[in-house]
C-alpha cells in the first residue's frame, strides 16, 4: 500500500450532522430482543401494516417485466394521478406538470433546498421539529434558525414569530409541518394561511412538510397549495400509505421551478425506483384499506391519551395527526435521554427521547409512537404506569 494511502481521509466540515437519536434507542432494543426480551417499540415512526393490496398487486405483476428507468420527473401517470388527488381531497385544481415524483420525501428536501436557498441562507423551522431538517440544511451550508412553538399559539409557528425573526436577521425561508412529527399537533387552515401570506409577503419561501396528511383525527389537514401556488409542498406515500421502505413520495412546486428541479434530479438519480412508482399510483386504489389502518392508530390514540394520565404521564401536547404523542416528562427528569433509556430497559418500552427533535426543551419531553397494535399499545399504558409507580 502507498505510504499517502496510511493518512486518515478527514471528512468534510459539513457533513458532520449529529447523529439521529433514535437509532440508538432501536439498537438498544434490538440488545435486549436479542436477549429474549419482550420489547414495545414506540420509538419508531413507522407503520407497522404493509402497503396496501392494490399496491402489492401492481408491483407483484409487473416485477416479471423490464424494470427500466422512467421520466425524471415521474411516470406520467402517476403525476396525474397525484394532482388528481388534490382535487378530490382538498378540491384544488393542481397542474399535473407542477408534481413531481421523488425517492420519499427526504429526496424533495434536499430538491427543495438546493432549489430554493443559497450557501448561508437561513431558514426558519419549528421547534421541536424533525431532526433531518436541520441537519440537511447545515450539510447543504444553510443555517437552520429554530423558533420555539408556545402553548399559547397552539405549539405552531405563527406569522408574528415568523416576521420577529426575520427583523432579527433576514430569513430566506421556512418550513412547516402539519400534522408535525414529534408533537403530531397540526395548524387549523387559518394559521397555515396567516403563515403562509407572512411569509410570502415578506419574501421568504414556504415549504410544506404534508407527509402526515390523511392521518389526521382533530380536523382535516389543509394543503399550502389551497393557499398558494408559490409554495414547495413535500409529500410522501411512506406514512398514510404504509409504504416507508418503497422510498417514494411527491412535491408539487412552482410551476416555474419544475424544470430546475427536473435537472437536479436527472443528475442525482435520473429517475425514481421504477417498481415504487408502479406500486405507488395503485396504492390510491387502496384507500379503503388505509383508512382501517388509520383507524387502528385513532383506536391507539385514545388508549393513551385517556390512560396515559392514570400511568402518571399526564402533560402532552394536541394528538391531532399523525401517530405520536409528545409528553412531558420534567416532573420526573431534566434528561429526557436517560429516562428513554432506563424506561426501556426497565419497563421495556423504547420511545424517544425529545432531545431528537428539540435541543432546548426535549430534555423535558419524551415522543411516544402509536403505530403499532392495539394490545401493545394497552400493554405500553400499563409497563409504563407500573414503572413510574415503582420509581
Ligand atoms: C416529518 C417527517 N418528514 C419527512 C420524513 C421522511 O420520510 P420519507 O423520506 O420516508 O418520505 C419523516 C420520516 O419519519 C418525517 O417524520
Amino acid at each position: 500500500m502507498l505510504e499517502s494511502g496510511r493518512r486518515p481521509i478527514i471528512p468534510s466540515a459539513r457533513s458532520d450532522v449529529s447523529p439521529f437519536m433514535v437509532m440508538d434507542v432501536m439498537a438498544a432494543a434490538a440488545r435486549l430482543e436479542a436477549a429474549g426480551t419482550h420489547v414495545i417499540h414506540m420509538e419508531v415512526g413507522q407503520p407497522a401494516a404493509p402497503a396496501p393490496a392494490t399496491a402489492l398487486a401492481a408491483a407483484r405483476a409487473a416485477i416479471g417485466g423490464r424494470i427500466a428507468y422512467t421520466e425524471t420527473l415521474g411516470i406520467p401517470s402517476l403525476r396525474g394521478r397525484i394532482a388528481r388527488h388534490y382535487a378530490e381531497r382538498h378540491g384544488v385544481d393542481i397542474d399535473p406538470a407542477r408534481v413531481i415524483v421523488t425517492t420519499g420525501s427526504s429526496a424533495g428536501f434536499m430538491l427543495a433546498f438546493l432549489t430554493l436557498f443559497e450557501p448561508g441562507d437561513r431558514v426558519a423551522i419549528a421547534s421541536p421539529g424533525y431532526p433531518p431538517y436541520r441537519h440537511i440544511l447545515t450539510a447543504l451550508g444553510c443555517e437552520p434558525v429554530l423558533i420555539d412553538t408556545p402553548a399559547a399559539t397552539r405549539w405552531a409557528l405563527t406569522g408574528e414569530a415568523l416576521l420577529a425573526a426575520h427583523r432579527e436577521r433576514p430569513l430566506a425561508g421556512v418550513l412547516v409541518a402539519s400534522p408535525a412529527n414529534p408533537t403530531g399537533t397540526m395548524m387549523t387552515a387559518d394559521a397555515l394561511a396567516d403563515l403562509i401570506g407572512a411569509a410570502e409577503g415578506a419574501g421568504i419561501r414556504f415549504i410544506s412538510d404534508e407527509i402526515y396528511h390523511g392521518l389526521d383525527y382533530a380536523f382535516p389537514a389543509a394543503t399550502a397549495a389551497q393557499f398558494s401556488d408559490r409554495a414547495m409542498v413535500i409529500n410522501s406515500f411512506s406514512k398514510y400509505f404504509c409504504m416507508t421502505g418503497w422510498r417514494i413520495g411527491w412535491m408539487v412546486a412552482p410551476e416555474n421551478l419544475v424544470r430546475t428541479i427536473e435537472r437536479l434530479q436527472q443528475n442525482f438519480s435520473i429517475s425514481v425506483p421504477t417498481l415504487s412508482q408502479i406500486a405507488a399510483e395503485a396504492a390510491f386504489d387502496g384507500r379503503a384499506e388505509m383508512d382501517e389502518v388509520k383507524h387502528g392508530y385513532e383506536d391507539n390514540r385514545r388508549i393513551l391519551v385517556e390512560g396515559l394520565p392514570g400511568a402518571g404521564l399526564d402533560r402532552f401536547l394536541p394528538a391531532d395527526g399523525a401517530f405520536y404523542l409528545y409528553a412531558d416528562v420534567s416532573r420526573f427528569t431534566a434528561d429526557s435521554h436517560d429516562f428513554a433509556q432506563r424506561m426501556l430497559a426497565e419497563a421495556h418500552v423504547a420511545v424517544t427521547p425529545g432531545l431528537d427533535f428539540d435541543p432546548v426543551h426535549g430534555r423535558e419531553f419524551i415522543r411516544l409512537s402509536y403505530a403499532g397494535s392495539r394490545a401493545e399499545t394497552q400493554d405500553a399504558v400499563q409497563r409504563i404506569g407500573r414503572w413510574l409507580r415503582g420509581r
